[in-house]
């Protein structure tokens, strides 16, 4: 079979950009290795920028997020045992965040397709891409024991960081550029009230720990840990107890237990890969780029990326321009890289870097009382944490 473009990976940049498309009248396919399931339970980021959350309400993707996410105004940064607020919305004349977890948001986009017609394959295996170079590039896959082909235009890489697309860059062409961080972060999801009305980042020498919400009755909380360490050497009553030391302040602020139902640990990296784009193959989202979670930008650049490419792929398919195209990259590659330097510096200003290094801590002191004291630098923050107009 035939399609304008074929997308590989249902993560919010291709089911988001199979919607957008479909908007102009653009047909595509989505291919996805994991089941419909799986995709819809994973648990992953949280916090939508004032951008994406105003691009989801105008593409008619906003109604259960309406009722179900919440907006915050503020965010709080902790150190030395005290909370210091940054007035989000006040410094950035008005915009604010939306928390409302990513699995939501690949509900809403599969419904949403699923209603129009549109076309996702789940459960597929051995996706490889072909042609790129040419003018009818393909995508070969097995589905329901069948090994398939669609030819298309244009193919979409929304594969992810595991993904298959960015290895078809070839190597004289491309540039990677990464770091690792040598900390992870431990995430739980806990049945309790909030602790807090907005999303606490804390700074520790112990490390550091992120308090954040999913509704009035689930709370998701993190605290740095060794990537290697396991999941099993942290029973209930540790997890408390560190969360506790680093969360403490001294005005009986209280940190709200509960069951813990879910326990995970993620590696932290950042990863560029340029150009996003060879022939007629396009990347988007984390199969593009990674950023350590600590600026909550990874689905943001996701949904970034796709609305640009959207756009391009709507110039060339429907009034043959290709001018969008040709800069995709470019432009993408403007934020991508912007929001790589908010989430590396948030993350180097809030996490112990080990080795007791008593002059790190002091300077990383500095840095965040230097960001709460000085209106200017609560501003750059708090523009950056709520995302960069499109
Ligand atoms: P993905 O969501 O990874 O989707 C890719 C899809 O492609 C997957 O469904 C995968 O199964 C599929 N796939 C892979 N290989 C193939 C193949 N060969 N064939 C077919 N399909 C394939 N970001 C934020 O903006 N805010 C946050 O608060 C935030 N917090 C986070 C917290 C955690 C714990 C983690 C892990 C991430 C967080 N992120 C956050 C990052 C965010 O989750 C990712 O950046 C986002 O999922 C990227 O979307 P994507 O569509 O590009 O890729
Ligand atoms: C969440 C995740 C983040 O990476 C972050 O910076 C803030 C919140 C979350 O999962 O709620």
């Amino acid at each position: 079979m035939h399609t304008k473009v074929a997308i590989v990976g249902a993560g919010p940049a291709g089911l988001l950009l199979s919607h957008l498309l479909h908007l102009d009248g653009i047909e595509s396919v989505v291919l996805e290795s994991r089941s419909r399931q799986e995709i819809e339970s994973v648990i992953r980021a949280g916090v939508l920028e004032q951008g994406s959350a105003d691009l989801l309400t105008e593409v008619g993707l906003g109604e259960r997020m309406k009722r179900e996410g919440a907006v915050h105004h503020g965010i709080e940064l902790r150190f030395e045992g005290q909370g210091h607020r940054i007035n989000l919305s006040g410094l950035t004349g008005g915009r604010a965040i939306t928390v409302y977890p990513q699995h939501e948001v690949i509900k809403d986009l599969v419904a949403a397709r699923l209603a129009a017609g549109g076309d996702i394959r789940f459960d597929v295996s051995q996706v490889s891409l072909h042609g790129i170079d040419g003018r009818e590039p393909s995508v070969r896959f097995r589905h329901d024991g069948q090994d398939r082909e669609i030819t298309c235009d244009f193919i979409a890489g929304c594969d992810g960081f595991h993904g298959v697309s960015r290895a078809c860059l070839p190597a004289s062409t491309r540039a990677d550029f990464s770091r690792k961080y040598p900390f992870g972060w431990f995430g739980i999801l806990v049945e309790a009230p909030p602790s807090s009305d907005e999303l606490i980042y804390a700074y520790h020498q112990r490390g550091f720990a992120l308090v954040s919400t999913r509704s009035p009755t689930v709370q998701r909380l993190y605290f740095q840990c060794d990537p290697a360490d396991d999941v099993a050497n942290w029973p209930d009553p540790r997890i408390w107890e560190e969360l506790r030391l680093r969360l403490a302040t001294g005005d009986g602020w209280d940190l709200k237990e509960g069951r813990i139902f879910q326990k995970g640990i993620i590696a932290m990296r950042s990863f560029v890969v340029e150009p996003m784009r060879h022939g007629r193959l396009f990347l988007a989202g984390d199969a593009a780029h990674i950023v350590p979670p600590t600026g909550a930008k990874g689905m943001n650049l996701a949904i970034a990326d796709v609305r640009l490419l959207a756009r391009a792929l709507v110039e060339q398919v429907s009034f043959g321009r290709d001018g969008g195209l040709e800069d995709y990259s470019r432009q993408a590659l403007k934020r991508v890289w912007r929001a790589e330097n908010f989430s590396w510096r948030m993350t180097s200003m809030l996490h112990a870097f080990g080795d007791g290094d008593s002059f790190q801590h002091k300077i990383q002191l500095a840095e965040l009382r230097n960001v709460v004291d000085s209106p200017p630098a609560a501003a750059a923050l708090a523009e950056n944490y709520v995302g960069w107009q499109f």
